[in-house]
């Protein structure tokens, strides 16, 4: 079959980007462990506010000296809405969403990730750099979506 020689440029064009895209996503995946978060873990929606997972919200240090950070998203705030972690700690956040879908992520930062109802979303990661970041939901959740966002402020320890 006759295929056009500009038609056939385009289409080698193509699969060489789609290759150079999946080979870079696989370097990052295996050199870097950059994985999406994932973690699966149920909740109900409607007793968030009386788990101990959820109770109190914000930064806790647990009984191994890990630090989590526990944050309800819900139309059209997330509480705490105001975080402060140490830097140069690992920060473990769990996110959970007592009503629809919502996004939680730290603008500027690899911190992002989806916020189901009924589960409790996870992700890790540590500020090397002391400064405040903006949250936000990315995920359209109704009509004050754009309101819903919050701040976080990642300072020495102490402080
Ligand atoms: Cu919550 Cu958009």
């Amino acid at each position: 079959m006759h295929v056009n020689y500009y038609e056939r440029l385009w289409m080698w064009g193509a699969a060489v980007i789609i290759v150079v895209f999946l080979g870079l996503t696989a370097i990052a995946t295996v050199s870097q462990g950059r994985l999406p978060p994932s973690n699966v873990e149920t909740i109900d929606p409607q007793t968030v506010f009386s788990d101990p997972r959820f109770t109190p919200q914000g930064l806790v240090e647990n009984a191994n000296g890990d630090l989590e950070v526990r944050v309800v998203a819900m139309m059209f705030t997330f509480l705490p809405r105001e975080l402060r972690v140490p830097v140069g700690r690992p920060v473990t956040f769990r996110i959970t969403s007592t009503d629809v879908m919502h996004g939680f992520q730290i603008v500027g930062t690899n911190g992002n990730t989806m916020v189901a109802p009924g589960y409790v979303s996870q992700f890790t990661m540590t500020f090397e750099e002391p400064g405040e970041y903006l949250i936000v939901c990315n995920e359209y959740c109704g009509l004050s979506h754009h309101n819903m966002f919050a701040t976080l402020v990642a300072g020495e320890e102490g402080q």
